[in-house]
């Protein structure tokens, strides 16, 4: 695959049946939990990114053992206390905000300073939102300008919090969960909705764990220092990886995808909400329950008469990492579209909401923006035909992606850079696309 590549057709009627890789977030917190744990855990569907590759390289810097067999990774733990911290070390997240965020959570016990580091775009970001509430159980922390690298160095006096987790951000909270295994006493958390694989995660294991839900927040209690037994986990498919088929699907020409095994948690399902409010007409089928979590394949299939939306801001939260292409599919609905408190969007990987809007702009979309509000003013009849080149600058998978789908479904020609930063969530992405009749090289 080069790094630039170019898309100069638009994709071609397709009724096909696909599967995506395992979902990331949950990857990440089986790599971390399994390293705790005590014995050898089995990870069966494991994502194989370069987000996951580095939590397993962390984890390997700390001592912990791990095998890869034709269908699982085996983690071997040793226990709560297991990790290897007697001399100073230096973890590498590269790009990932969970990873670097959470793995932090499971260090504020470390005998000698360990220091996170990360590329480019995970150095310009913000790190206090997690080391703040670390910082209270009593770890030393330092970092420049609140940002990577992230010097970390254990307490013998940990003491549990009271958090208050106001940003509705799963990579905070999980980070307090994790740092709150590490302490004697209950930590209280009082978060904001978002993603709660680690909750579940947490449960289906057997650490002991309280979650009462409300409706804008959840309430949580935990005893630290209660350690658990290894565990086999089956790691369903990806519902952020799976947004740009659904969307490739529903701008096509008259064409019809099933995505099988997707986790379908209604903390991540804000896409489909979304998108069905506009007239999509997604469906489930065969939904089941998977160790806690809700599974079922996807039905999607090419609409026409798609409408605009007024998105409500209670489904933030649950397509965070899905905009980019909801706004695609904003471009092509009739009528305006208006999202709001979308600031979130611009602490990602790349900030996504200037991004998204340059790009609309781009081709020929009027997007009008208060603050983190915008409105879309979408055209049906939507068709490219210029040139079109997309500097990834901060090489962020998910722009790259939502530019091919783009590309494949508005027309024109495409250049696209970076096209490599597709490793960092989705390696298999353009093999699936191609599979779909695209001809991307
Ligand atoms: C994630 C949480 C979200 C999401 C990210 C993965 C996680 O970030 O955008 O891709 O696995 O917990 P925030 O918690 O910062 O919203």
């Amino acid at each position: 695959m080069k790094k630039q590549i170019q898309i100069e057709e638009r994709i071609k009627k397709f009724d096909k049946v696909i599967e995506v890789s395992g979902d990331k977030s949950i990857s990440i917190r089986c790599v971390l939990l399994a390293s705790q744990a005590i014995g050898k855990s089995k990870i069966y569907n494991l994502l194989e990114s370069q987000d996951v590759i580095n939590a397993l390289k962390s984890i390997k810097k700390l001592g912990i053992k791990y095998k890869k067999f034709k269908k699982y990774y085996e983690i071997s733990g040793y226990g709560l206390a297991g990790y290897n911290t007697k001399k100073k070390i230096q973890i590498n997240a590269g790009n990932s905000g969970t990873l670097a965020r959470l793995i932090m959570g499971l260090l504020i016990d470390a005998k000698k300073e360990v220091t996170i580091v990360g590329d480019n775009s995970l150095s310009r970001r913000d790190f206090s939102r997690v080391t703040e509430p670390l910082t209270c159980f009593g770890a030393n922390i330092i970092s420049k300008k609140k940002k990577l690298p992230v010097n970390i160095r254990g307490s013998d006096f940990l003491r549990p919090i009271n958090y208050e987790e106001k940003i509705g951000s799963a990579q905070c909270k999980s980070a307090v969960m994790l740092a709150a295994l590490k302490t004697p006493g209950i930590t209280k958390i009082n978060a904001k909705k978002s993603r709660n694989h680690t909750e579940l995660l947490f449960k289906e294991i057997g650490i002991p764990i309280n979650v009462k839900s409300y409706l804008n927040h959840d309430y949580i209690e935990l005893r630290g220092l209660i350690n658990f037994k290894s565990f086999n986990y089956i790691v369903p498919g990806d519902i952020s990886s799976c947004a740009f088929f659904i969307v490739l699907t529903l701008l096509g020409n008259n064409s019809k995808l099933k995505i099988k095994n997707i986790n379908i948690n209604s903390s991540r399902t804000g896409i489909i909400k979304i998108l069905n409010k506009m007239n999509a007409k997604i469906k489930y089928l065969n939904k089941r329950k998977y160790k806690g979590e809700q599974v079922a394949d996807i039905l999607v299939k090419s609409k026409k008469n798609l409408i605009g939306i007024n998105c409500p801001r209670n489904l933030n939260s649950s397509a965070i990492d899905e905009f980019l292409v909801i706004f695609l599919v904003a471009a092509k609905a009739k009528g305006i579209s208006v999202f709001k408190n979308l600031g979130e969007l611009n602490k990602k990987e790349s900030p996504r909401l200037n991004i998204a809007i340059n790009f609309l702009r781009k081709i020929g979309i009027k997007v009008k923006r208060k603050n983190d509000d915008i409105k879309i003013y979408g055209k049906p009849n939507l068709i490219l035909d210029g040139n079109y080149s997309i500097k990834n600058f901060r090489k962020d998978h998910r722009v790259l992606m939502m530019s091919c789908v783009a590309a494949l479904t508005f027309g024109g020609k495409w250049r696209i850079s970076d096209s490599d930063s597709i490793n960092t969530s989705f390696p298999t992405f353009f093999h699936i696309i191609n599979k779909l009749g695209a001809n991307i090289n």
